[in-house]
């Protein structure tokens, strides 16, 4: 209300109300390295293009008289209530483009009622962030220790600090083939304050040594190598659930059969993601993904869902095809970079007020009464 009111009203906020404009404003913040780590994707950058252009494609059919001038946007998933179906999607050192980094992300988050997925390879420690929030609801994201000891230790270290759900991430047992990372020489851990999930773990710790021959960047990505582990079969998640007690969600599913399989394991969740674009160039977009694999598994298992999402309108159209929640990834980033925990907050409110009023004027007074029949698809 205060965004819509000050802007309707004369007042132009400090930053810009559209998440499309946000990668623009960040341009002119950060420098060019750490900018194009975050706005960059994989290969020529085709599976990020696609995952926007995908949102295109269906188009909203706003239904009149349905009296939608009341709304609850509130949800629960695997047993986190949710102020809106949103969640912080897990994002790495954020310390590159903000001194507070993950701990304001995720402050901003749980003031609004919102989880933060916090990352593996986060610059902040899991009890710094778990302090920040105080009883703020947050989510963890693993990458999976190639080490069993070092996995278990992260785990253990995640659930004590109040961690509910765990989200493992499988689409980057290796970073991708990034060119604007790799031309402009640019390795993020060694900017910022590094990763302090896995450092900050004294079982990790005691793995670390460094031959005097080997260069500082060439041990940090063997460094980075033993945390985001290497690629495992399906076989292999039983050790996971003997280690966290809670629910469990895979990340960066794109294939129908590959939920099925996630149905059959026992896990709890999936996140329909192509991690951003950022992973295999030429993939398909994430929300095209999305129908058939919510078709064939979301009565069965939660489907969440990221990548590309900006507006309210691409919300709706997620959660009509059918996903519980998404993952909002790089808008929230660039609100860090302009103004830490408040440019979050700014973000995060100019993205739910943008859903709610889409959601009303559209005609809908709860996230469940969006269904496909919501949709219409156009060439
Ligand atoms: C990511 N993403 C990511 N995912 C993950 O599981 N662990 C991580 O550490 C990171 N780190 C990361 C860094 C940066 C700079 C970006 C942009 C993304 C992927 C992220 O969780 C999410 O899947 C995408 O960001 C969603 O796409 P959008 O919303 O950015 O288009």
């Amino acid at each position: 209300n205060e965004i819509y009111l000050q802007g309707y009203g004369g007042t132009r906020p400090a930053l810009t109300t559209d998440a499309t404009r946000l990668e623009d404003a960040a341009r002119t913040l950060l420098g060019p390295e750490a900018f194009h780590y975050v706005a960059g994707a994989a290969g020529s950058g085709a599976t990020a293009r696609a995952n926007r252009a995908a949102f295109d494609h269906w188009k909203i059919v706003p239904r009149m008289l349905t009296d939608a001038t009341e709304r609850d946007l509130s949800t629960t998933v695997l047993g986190t209530p949710m102020s809106a179906p949103v969640l912080l999607a897990p994002v790495g050192v954020q310390s590159i483009v903000h001194s507070d980094g993950e701990r304001a992300s995720a402050r901003a988050a749980s003031a609004l009622g919102l989880p933060t997925v916090l990352s593996t390879a986060s610059s902040t420690s899991i009890e710094d962030v778990a302090d920040a929030v105080g009883d703020g609801p947050r989510w963890f994201q693993l990458y999976w220790p190639n080490d069993p000891e070092v996995c278990a230790s992260i785990l253990h270290r995640a659930r004590q600090a109040g961690y509910s759900v765990l989200v493992v991430t499988l689409d980057t047992w290796s970073l991708a083939w990034r060119p604007c990372d790799l031309d402009s020489g640019y390795l993020p851990f060694l900017h910022g304050d590094g990763m302090a999930v896995p450092f900050s773990d004294p079982v990790f710790r005691s793995r670390l040594e460094k031959p005097p021959e080997e260069d500082t960047p060439m041990a940090v990505l063997r460094w980075i190598s033993m945390i985001t582990g290497t690629d495992r079969g399906w076989d292999a998640l039983p050790f996971l659930r003997e280690r966290w007690d809670g629910p469990i969600v895979l990340k960066g599913i794109q294939h129908v059969d590959d939920a099925r399989r996630a149905v059959d394991a026992g896990m709890d969740g999936i996140v329909v993601s192509n991690h951003g674009g950022r992973q295999v160039d030429g993939a398909l977009a994430a929300l095209d993904a999305l129908p058939e694999i919510a078709g064939a598994v979301g009565d069965r298992i939660e489907v969440l869902f990221d990548s590309g999402i900006r507006t309210g309108a691409d919300i709706v159209k997620a959660l009509a095809l059918g996903a519980r929640a998404v993952l909002l990834g790089r808008p929230y980033v660039y609100g860090l970079a302009h103004g830490g925990e408040d440019g979050v907050r700014h973000v995060l409110r100019s993205v739910l007020a943008d859903l709610d009023l889409t959601m009303g004027l559209s005609g809908h007074r709860t996230p469940a009464e969006l269904t496909p029949a919501v949709l219409r698809r156009t060439p």
